[in-house]
């Protein structure tokens, strides 16, 4: 992360000192950089010129700055709901470079989505070809489609982030694929364009994307056989990152075996289109949390600061781990214990077992926090949710401001 660096002593985002942020804008507080999104966006779009494309999973990331830095450099984007597409629209994103994901579009997202004239639908099942049909003749208009097939195939990532098993709900089953294509070559309301996947998330091994790809290809093939011609093949996102130890390829090697694929199949002429979220943004922001207390049983030590499972859940909900660094590292003797929060659940701690040197008041980071931080934040035990602000060189915009009290209620009211 040389976005995120130590001078004189003191942790930087860029040139500015994160001491600084959290004393200007209070904790707990995201901050991005802007040169390490654009840095890691080139390093996918570097190796994949049209008609290849990269859409950007805006689940990872949605701000609309964010946004607005990809969408300034030519981005796609992959959404699975209006409100994203609403977003992306909002921070300047062209409707035709994006692609709707998701298990279950509701009929105003479908009918939302055609009215835009997004690119196109990534559909997951035979029932939702029946639903976008319908919905694209009632507009007259024709929907450009893919189906998500499932390749089955196993990710080797956390269970909650493998997607591309029989047993998880996401796409159409293999074996069904071929007749689902059938099926929608004959709805005149849609346009076969593609073939799509997405084996899950935080992968760090080439391998299981090219044993997926090699199972699209025969499909392509399989489909090709019935005269049905696709354009672009679409392998979704899911490259993994480095949180600690992982050693996921580089960006380069990724794509330039995907690419080789290709063309050792002879389907140099199929566009490669790619949904990175997490190896776009994680890296390129951090939460910044006030050490509040520290405290101590018999057989336990305990730094408790201000951010919790509501801020960042990942800890929580998949084990994930996370760096956590003293802003300002201090010498002394270093304590052994959980990083928690201070929110009413055994399960609310960002680190554990973590050695640090620490005090009341120190400002931590808890690194790699730019992808499923905010996005997936809540206000659980009525918890404001965090500001976030970008670093640009030695600027900074507060690209979203603090919740107040205010917005803990907002379109709640009282009764008579
Ligand atoms: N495309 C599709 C269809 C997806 O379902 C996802 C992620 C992506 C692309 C982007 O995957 P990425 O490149 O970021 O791995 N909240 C979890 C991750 C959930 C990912 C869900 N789908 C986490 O914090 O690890």
């Amino acid at each position: 992360m040389s976005d995120f660096s130590l001078k004189n002593g003191v942790l930087h985002a860029e040139s500015v000192s994160l001491l600084e942020l959290a004393t200007t804008y209070g904790t707990p507080l995201y901050v991005y950089s802007r040169a390490a999104i654009e840095r890691q966006w080139r390093a996918f779009a570097e190796y994949l010129p049209e008609p290849h494309r990269v859409c950007f999973a805006v689940k990872a990331n949605s701000n609309l700055a964010v946004l607005q830095v990809l969408a300034r450099l030519g981005a796609g984007f992959d959404v699975v709901s209006g409100g994203e597409i609403a977003r992306v629209l909002k921070a300047g994103g062209q409707a035709q470079r994006i692609v709707f994901s998701g298990v279950a579009k509701s009929d105003t997202e479908v009918r939302e989505a055609l009215q835009l004239g997004i690119g196109q639908f990534n559909v997951e099942s035979r029932s939702e070809l029946e639903q976008i049909n319908r919905i694209a003749l009632e507009l007259g208009v024709v929907a450009a489609i893919s189906l998500r097939v499932n390749p089955d195939v196993d990710a080797q990532t956390h269970p909650y982030i493998a997607t591309g098993l029989e047993q998880n709900k996401f796409g159409i089953a293999m074996a069904e694929a071929v007749a689902s294509y059938e099926q929608a070559a004959q709805l005149p309301g849609l346009n076969i364009v593609g073939v799509a996947c997405h084996i899950g998330s935080q992968l760090t091994q080439i391998q299981p994307f090219l044993d997926a790809m090699d199972r699209m290809l025969d499909l392509i093939e399989q489909l090709a056989g019935k005269g049905i011609q696709v354009q672009h093949l679409d392998m979704g996102g899911g490259l993994g990152v480095r949180y600690g130890k992982e050693a996921p390829p580089p960006v380069s090697d990724y794509i330039q075996a995907l690419l080789h694929k290709l063309s050792t199949r002879k389907r140099q002429s199929l566009a490669l289109y790619l949904e990175p979220g997490r190896a776009i943004v994680a890296n390129a922001g951090v939460l910044l949390t006030r050490v509040e207390l520290l405290k101590s049983n018999k057989i336990k030590h305990f730094v408790m600061v201000d951010a919790g499972m509501n801020d960042l859940l990942r800890p929580s909900l998949y084990q994930a781990w996370h760096d956590i660094v003293n802003v300002q590292p201090r010498q002394g003797c270093s304590i052994q214990g959980d990083i928690v929060g201070p929110v009413c659940e055994t399960g609310d701690f960002l680190g554990q077992n973590r050695s640090l040197v620490v005090q009341p008041g120190d400002l931590l980071a808890v690194m790699s926090a730019g992808a499923y931080g905010f996005t997936m934040s809540s206000n659980y035990n009525s918890r404001p949710r965090p500001a976030e602000v970008m670093v640009d060189r030695s600027d900074t915009y507060l690209i979203r401001a603090r919740e107040t009290r205010e917005d803990l209620w907002r379109g709640e009211s009282l009764i008579p």
